[in-house]
């Protein structure tokens, strides 16, 4: 496919609006709907080691954020959940049994963070069924020089749509570059009740 200025223009649109849908989708997965943390599944929070540790969370991280935070609005400096490196799984308990339909990733803002922004992640969740099974809803990368907050589809996969989930497990595999923590500032799940 020869790419044109008009190809060009209408991926730059339809950007826009996906990045927009993932804003406009309900909630599923705010505490304020009903999910919750699962402790089980989610890496422990940052905790500073060491002096200069303490310098930075202080910094940046002033309020302490639980995990609870990713699942509430909010993406001012610091107002997320941080856990230690780049590697980590922040489990969620949905209200009720959904189809999986997308996620979305919000990063703040401030354009002197990026480093502790997530990078490339896995949604999985857990089929419920007779035999319950773990399925690999979607892969992303959040584009950390993108708009701050992005939509990632369960699209071109009708099998994974339709799979009835109710607790799912993000995966972030890794940040852009910030060795110390990651920061999630703020995850939605969407998707239609089952
Ligand atoms: C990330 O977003 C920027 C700004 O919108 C864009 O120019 C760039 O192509 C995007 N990168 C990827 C890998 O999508």
């Amino acid at each position: 496919m020869s790419i044109t200025l008009g190809t060009v223009k209408f991926l730059a649109i339809f950007n826009a609006s996906f990045e927009a849908v993932g804003a406009e989708l309900p909630d599923l997965s705010s505490i304020t709907a009903g999910a919750s943390v699962l402790p089980a599944f989610t890496s422990p929070t940052y905790s500073p080691r060491a002096r200069w540790d303490v310098a930075l969370w202080t910094r940046l991280l002033s309020k302490a954020r639980s995990p609870a935070t990713a699942l509430s609005p909010g993406i001012e400096p610091g107002d997320c959940w941080p856990f230690a490196g780049s590697y980590g799984t922040l489990g969620i308990q949905m209200p009720s049994t959904i189809h999986v339909s997308g996620i979305t990733v919000a990063h703040t803002e401030v354009s002197s963070l990026p480093s502790t922004a997530p990078r490339n992640f896995v949604l999985w969740g857990l089929e419920q069924a007779e035999n319950p099974a773990v399925v690999r809803l979607l892969e992303g990368q959040y584009n950390v020089t993108g708009s701050h907050t992005q939509f990632f589809g369960v699209d071109g996969d009708v099998g994974r749509c339709a799979v009835k989930i109710d607790q799912v497990v993000l995966e972030i595999e890794s940040n852009w570059g910030f060795k110390e923590l990651t920061c999630l500032y703020h995850v939605r799940v969407h998707g239609q009740a089952v």
